[in-house]
């Protein structure tokens, strides 16, 4: 192999991959990632493709996969598709409401070489909690299940997603991964995609909110140093250049949709004209090398200026493809983030919140568990 295709083979070396089983949920949290247009049950791969997907990513070099969804507790298969990850030699890391997985299916996801739970959680109290969620008593289960996740000897990951209705108790949440037992404490700004896109409006803090927000985490980490791991993502609207999306268009990561859609972003199906390709047809490595959707942005050749002669081209990627399209109609531009984009402007007027705005929860289909009213005054 020559020196520039083994570097080439670096460069876009997939690490991770995220198996959205299902979109199927109880909660109905109005900044979920996943698509406005969700995937019914009757189209989700069953266990045994899961596993050939496992298998077909370990052997491109993919070390980690995080089963996800919409909520992974809502397959039957769950334990069968932990075990083909395991069998796989990936390490498994479950990303769940923590509402949907009972004790005893946990315990067997710990038997079948689970290495490590991700529970997201709304807010420090339950009402507020569970009003965020869209679901009653959803706070009360997921302290639960994080109390057997640590019982039973598992990392765990408490994710705190920050909005202008939790933003202001940053360190009570803080407190509550304290004493859950986590290791670690995801702070995750909302990005607005998707649900949140379309709450952009009730979701937006405002940016004394922010730099406050900024501040006491900075605080927390200080106080806490040695007992959690606390990571923070900024908030896009209010940074002064773009995150480095996924790492990079098709560089280190996969998403396979729970139809077998390989994305190589949550967002990407947002962008008109990609083409993405599915397991059942192709094989992971396939897609990966040759999918038009994955060669789409790949490299720099597709950029435009600012970003084809900035210096941070290699550091930032220009930002994320989908929010440079949700906001400009252009995925080949600039993501409007970055201070030097000539769009910079958009999410300058974008960046005011209203409190007043009720949330519009996330919902695949009309469903048995017990929804809360809608949220008027946060
Ligand atoms: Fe990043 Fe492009 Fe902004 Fe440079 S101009 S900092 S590459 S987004
Ligand atoms: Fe698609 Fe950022 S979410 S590139």
């Amino acid at each position: 192999m020559s020196v520039e295709v083994e570097q080439a083979r670096i460069a876009y070396q997939p690490l991770g991959l995220l198996a959205e089983l299902t979109h199927r949920c109880p909660l109905g949290c109005p900044y979920c990632s996943n698509p406005l247009s969700l995937d019914q049950r009757s189209s989700e791969l069953d266990a045994s493709v899961w596993a050939r997907v496992f298998g077909e990513a370990a052997a491109l070099g993919v070390l980690q996969v995080h089963l996800s969804g919409g909520e992974p507790g809502a397959r039957r298969d769950l334990v069968e598709i932990a075990a083909a990850a395991r069998a796989a030699g990936l390490y498994s890391n479950l990303i769940t409401s923590g509402v949907g997985i009972t004790a005893g299916t946990l315990g067997k996801l710990v038997e079948a070489g689970l290495d490590h739970v991700q529970i997201s959680i709304q807010d420090s109290g339950a009402d507020s909690a569970d009003m965020i969620a869209g679901y009653q008593g959803a706070f009360t289960r997921k302290n639960a299940l994080a109390a057997e996740v640590v019982r039973l000897g598992l990392p765990l990951t408490v994710n705190v997603v920050v909005h202008r209705a939790n933003i202001e108790r940053i360190p009570a949440m803080v407190d509550l991964a304290l004493n859950l037992g986590a290791s670690r404490v995801e702070i995750a700004h909302v990005q607005y995609y998707g649900w949140a896109l379309k709450n952009r409006a009730a979701l937006m803090p405002e940016r004394e909110q922010v730099a406050r927000a900024a501040a006491e985490v900075e605080e927390l980490r200080r106080l806490h140093h040695g007992r959690i791991v606390i990571d923070a993502v900024v908030p896009d609207y209010y940074a002064r250049y773009p995150k480095p999306c996924v790492g990079g268009w098709g560089r280190r990561s996969l998403n396979v949709n729970p139809s077998g859609k390989v994305l190589p972003c949550h967002a990407a199906e947002i962008i008109p004209g990609l083409e993405f390709w599915n397991v059942k047809q192709h094989s992971l490595a396939e897609i990966w090398e040759n999918s038009p959707a994955f060669r789409a942005f790949r490299g720099d050749e597709w950029m435009a200026e600012p970003c084809a002669s900035c210096p941070r081209r290699e550091i930032d990627f220009g930002g994320c493809r989908c929010q440079a399209f949700a906001l400009t109609g252009d995925a080949t531009a600039t993501d409007p983030v970055c201070h030097l984009s000539p769009n910079h402007g958009l999410v300058a007027k974008l960046a005011h919140g209203d409190a007043d705005v009720p949330f519009v929860y996330r919902r695949l289909a009309p469903t048995a568990a017990a929804p809360v009213a809608e949220i008027t005054s946060r």
